[in-house]
């Protein structure tokens, strides 16, 4: 099969769109993987080269040997996914180490993944164990609510977590385990790629301050949700924040325990403080 036809690729195409659409992705911002399954790598087996030279990732991610990913492209445009996906995205495969990739498919004239490979990777690897197998993409995005919030409250997991739950009811069913907080950090590297994964053992999101966010999930349609519930939340936070500074009635721990409860989903008590 022709891999712009395959459905994998088509739901990339689509999510990275919608991303562009939100606003998230001004210029090269933002980058999206998937963990391509086996079965769908063999249904494009004939159009991926196997002769391509080794890159090294820059970090080690052994569970993740001989695993393919679909990528978006360094220096790439969201915007032009859509119209020139063989221009701005590739399909690399690992090598039996997890220390280097190749490229198998894409980036036709030129260039490599993006520049937060280490991050993606190493956050794919926690993800892949910690979801036994489950969790297949992951998405970093400039998210303009949530990036203001980074300059305005205290870079902590238990205030983001709490102040974004209380925005909207379904938040803390749509991430009951809450959101971790990487301090302003230089990108592209293996520093913040080590300090995203480790936050992403416990969470399926991660603030980077003054930057963005990076979000894991099990396909395309929860891990754009989870992106976009989130970054909603923020933008109610800043409205609010606009009308006034301060609350007047909240969603209480009481009422997050009630809901915990009837949705069936555990809350834990750390971010159920009393201000
Ligand atoms: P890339 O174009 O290399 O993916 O970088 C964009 C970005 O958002 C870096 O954090
Ligand atoms: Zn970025």
């Amino acid at each position: 099969m022709r891999v712009l036809d395959s459905e994998f690729v088509q739901g990339f195409i689509r999510m990275a769109n919608d991303g562009w659409e939100q606003g998230w992705h001004e210029r090269n911002g933002g980058n999206l993987t998937y963990r391509i399954k086996k079965e769908e790598v063999e249904s494009v087996a004939e159009a991926l080269n196997k002769e391509g030279e080794w890159e090294a990732i820059g970090t080690s991610v052994p569970k993740l040997e001989g695993e393919y990913f679909l990528v978006t492209g360094s220096g790439k445009f969201f915007r032009n996914i859509i119209i020139k996906p063989e221009d701005s995205m590739a399909i690399i495969e690992l090598d039996d180490k997890g220390e280097n990739y190749r490229i198998c498919w894409g980036l036709v004239n030129g260039g490599r993944p993006t520049s937060e490979l280490t991050s993606h990777l190493m956050n794919h690897e926690v993800k892949m164990i910690s979801s036994g197998g489950k969790h297949r993409v992951i998405y970093h995005a400039h998210t303009t609510n949530v990036i203001a919030l980074t300059f305005i409250l205290p870079l902590e997991d238990k205030v983001f977590t709490r102040e974004l739950w209380e925005m909207a009811t379904e938040c803390p069913v749509v991430f009951p385990d809450g959101i971790g907080i990487v301090p302003w950090m230089v990108p592209g590297g293996r520093d913040i790629a080590v300090a995203t994964s480790e936050l992403m053992k416990e969470y399926d999101v991660a603030v980077w301050a003054h930057h963005g966010m990076f979000c894991s999930g099990e396909d395309f349609d929860f891990t754009f949700g989870l992106m976009h519930t989130v970054e909603k939340s923020a933008e109610i936070i800043i409205k609010m924040l606009s009308m006034r500074p301060d609350k007047l009635q909240t969603i209480t721990p009481q009422n997050f325990r009630d809901l915990g409860r009837d949705f069936k989903v555990t809350l834990p008590e750390k971010f159920l403080y009393e201000k």
